[in-house]
């Protein structure tokens, strides 16, 4: 159909004949000439036909916006060259225009942003426009270069299946009926987690696989129902050969695909410095605010609130100084509470400093006048700021001061530019869950505790800490993994004290237990969010500008209307009957 790309047209085909094919983006008729910008997956390229060329002429000016054309005409070189175009130096004098397909009026146009809603109705028009074309390169791109990364390094690209049994991630399974098994299900993968595991019992070594997981879990900009991991897994190796080997991985992939140069090695911090430092097992580093832990200063105060929290082994009470805070005014203090509020936070004490000394706070008045000064002067506040204070439990203290300081270095315009990447390490192997009344795993119920012996975790298991690792950038998580257990002894315990007892994990994971013990050896992994790192590296808040169709935060596909009803027949099929509709 056609000769040459549009965006690949320039000036070595001056004065030959080419035929292009493209949507109209742009059609103009000026002082009698025609101009169209015909542009492909490769760019734009200026089409132009003058008056004297008679019915091409007259065809040319019917042209609407993004009808499909097939175009040959002669390049030329352009009068006034535009620099912002590849094939900018030339144009291509049309003598034959033929109209593949006449489009009707687009619902907006493709140089503006529509409402998210009439993006993913049409989300074909929406990914024609160059901004999405762009991010969703980026992404092609990113797994390109991952791919021929691993390739070049020997791991081996092994699918796993799709229709499985239920792997525990945390979040729900989506089910599928099974038709020739009435009354069973199928569960989609949260991840490949066992499989891989397997694979390093059946002597794969390293493998990796661009998986796709499903996780029936409430969405943000960061989360999709169905998103996709690159997964690997090493046998016979530690942490620090997953961590070297992965990182080593991130940094060449953004070499290519962003030319930037991350730091060589990435810092590792503890979890528990992390949330002491920033509040948070993903901490943006660009922001340098940390919180300061105050228990020490407010012991012995009046306010009932802090002592608590300060006596409490579980709490915490920690203070967050922003330079130049002072100007906040009370509505803006009341929108930084209401922002902790939505974080768990009962209320958010705080200290201006007024450039004049005077100092204006409402938790003042509890306080030694002298402890309140050492208090202020060791969290380094000085003439100008704020500090805001917030007590509670050490969980809920985290969350809503990290999210305070994630705000305020956004208010406060103190994000720095560039990349910081990280690996959180030692994780709690459990976290204590109030409503079940039992322990539920940090990572997963795989993940490796750091001590050997059965008794010494069963004996530790509040304080136990894992051998599991996340790779943060800039604020996000875009890989977890850690090293597994790999011999069933250990798996068995770990499962009892979550709760899972010997029955229900033989009849859940009898397989793996099995496997486990026929040689398996030590093994790790990680699995990043491909979406995720596709996101930052094309610099969009929003997994879903770097998947080509998403579902809304409500979980719809509004392009194709999914979720959808289907008919009894053949629900009747799978032996599945719906339950009247809840009101
Ligand atoms: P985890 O659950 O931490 O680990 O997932 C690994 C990475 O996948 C990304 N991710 C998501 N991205 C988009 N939408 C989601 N709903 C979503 N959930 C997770 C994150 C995360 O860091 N099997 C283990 C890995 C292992 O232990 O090897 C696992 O799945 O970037
Ligand atoms: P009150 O005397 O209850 O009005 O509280 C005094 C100040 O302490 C107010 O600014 C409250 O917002 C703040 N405050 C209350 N609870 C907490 C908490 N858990 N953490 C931090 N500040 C709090």
């Amino acid at each position: 159909m056609r000769s040459h790309f549009c965006g690949r047209v320039d000036e070595t085909q001056i004065g030959q004949s080419v035929t292009l094919c493209g949507w109209a983006d742009v059609a103009r008729n000026l002082g009698g000439v025609c101009f169209i910008d015909l542009r492909d997956h490769e760019g734009i390229v200026q089409i132009v036909v003058e008056p004297d060329q008679g019915a091409v002429f007259e065809q040319a000016a019917q042209v609407g916006y993004e009808d499909c054309l097939r175009i040959t005409g002669t390049v030329r070189a352009r009068h006034a060259a535009n620099d912002k175009l590849r094939s900018g130096k030339v144009e291509v004098v049309a003598q034959q225009i033929e109209v593949l397909n006449k489009a009707e009026t687009l619902p907006f146009y493709l140089h503006e942003t529509p409402g998210e809603e009439t993006r993913l109705i049409y989300r074909y028009l929406d990914l024609r426009r160059p901004e999405m074309q762009r991010m969703m390169r980026t992404r092609i791109r990113l797994v390109q270069a991952l791919r021929s990364y691993l390739d070049a390094r020997g791991f081996q690209d092994i699918e796993t299946p799709i229709l499985t049994k239920a792997t525990p991630e945390g979040a729900r399974d989506f089910l599928v009926p099974a038709r020739m098994h009435e009354g069973e299900f199928y569960a989609l993968p949260q991840s490949p987690q066992l499989f891989k595991q397997i694979l390093m019992v059946a002597g794969f070594d390293r493998y990796y696989q661009i998986a796709r997981c499903f996780r029936d879990e409430a969405l943000r900009a960061d989360r999709q129902l169905e998103f996709t991991q690159l997964d690997m897994e090493f046998a016979w190796v530690d942490e620090a050969i997953v961590q070297d080997t992965t990182e080593a991985m991130i940094r060449q992939v953004f070499k290519d695909v962003m030319d930037v140069d991350l730091i060589a090695p990435f810092p590792r911090l503890s979890w528990a410095e992390a949330m002491r430092r920033f509040g948070s097992d993903k901490p943006d580093l660009r922001i340098a605010l940390e919180l300061v832990d105050v228990a020490d200063w407010v012991r012995d105060c009046q306010f009932k609130v802090f002592t608590d929290a300060a006596n409490d082994p579980d709490g915490r009470v920690a203070a967050l100084r922003i330079p130049g805070g002072a100007t906040l005014s009370r509505k803006q203090i009341d929108e930084y509470a209401a922002h902790a509020a939505k974080f768990g936070a009962k209320g958010l004490a705080y200290v201006k400093l007024g450039e004049d000394g005077a100092i204006n706070s409402p938790i003042s008045k509890f306080f030694d006048e002298t402890v309140f000064a050492e208090l202020l002067a060791d969290v380094g506040a000085i003439e100008g700021d704020i500090v805001f204070f917030g007590a509670g439990s050490f969980g809920k203290v985290c969350d809503f001061m990290g999210a305070l300081r994630l705000k305020a270095g956004k208010d406060f315009e103190l994000v720095e530019a560039g990349w910081k990447p990280l690996w959180v390490t030692d994780f709690p192997m459990f976290e204590w869950d109030e409503e079940a009344g039992r322990y539920v795993a940090l990572h997963h119920p795989f993940t490796a505790p750091a001590v050997d012996s059965i008794d010494d975790l069963k004996a530790n298991a509040r304080t136990a800490v894992s051998r599991g690792y996340d790779m943060v950038l800039n604020g996000n998580e875009i890989g977890g993994g850690s090293i597994r257990i790999h011999r069933s002894d250990m798996q068995s315990a770990v499962f009892e004290l979550l709760g899972i007892g010997a029955e229900e994990a033989k009849e859940k994971f009898g397989f793996l237990l099995d496997a486990l013990r026929f040689g398996a050896p030590p093994h790790g992994g990680i699995a990043f969010g491909i979406d995720r790192i596709a996101a930052l590296m094309a610099g969009t808040d929003s997994i879903r500008d770097v998947i080509a169709f998403p579902k809304t935060t409500t979980a719809q596909c509004l392009m194709t209307g999914a979720p959808s009803p289907i008919p009894d027949a053949q629900l009747a099929e799978v032996h599945v009957q719906v339950r009247a509709k809840s009101q």
